[in-house]
């Protein structure tokens, strides 16, 4: 198992309809999973064996091991 998989990630809507959508791990890169976070809602996750990637839609924070971004900017 990858160890960048135990990583946790969190992101904070900003607005309402925040979308946060997990791509498929492997040969196909796919939208899996779309998550719907309304302002002040929160999601924490991890990488996992299915998901890869992950694409932010809307304004939010996301906070990773790499450091706190914003969407806006
Ligand atoms: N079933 C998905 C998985 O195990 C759940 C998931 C984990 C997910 N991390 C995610 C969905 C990030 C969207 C974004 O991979």
């Amino acid at each position: 198992m990858d160890a960048n998989q135990n990583d946790y990630f969190v992101i904070k809507a900003k607005e309402n309809g925040v979308q946060v959508i997990g791509l498929t791990r492997g040969q196909d890169t796919k939208f899996h999973h779309t998550e719907k976070l309304d302002k002040g809602e929160i999601m924490i996750a991890q990488f996992t064996d299915h998901t890869s990637a992950v694409k932010i839609r809307g304004k939010a924070v996301v906070m990773t091991k790499f450091g706190v971004m914003d969407t806006e900017e």
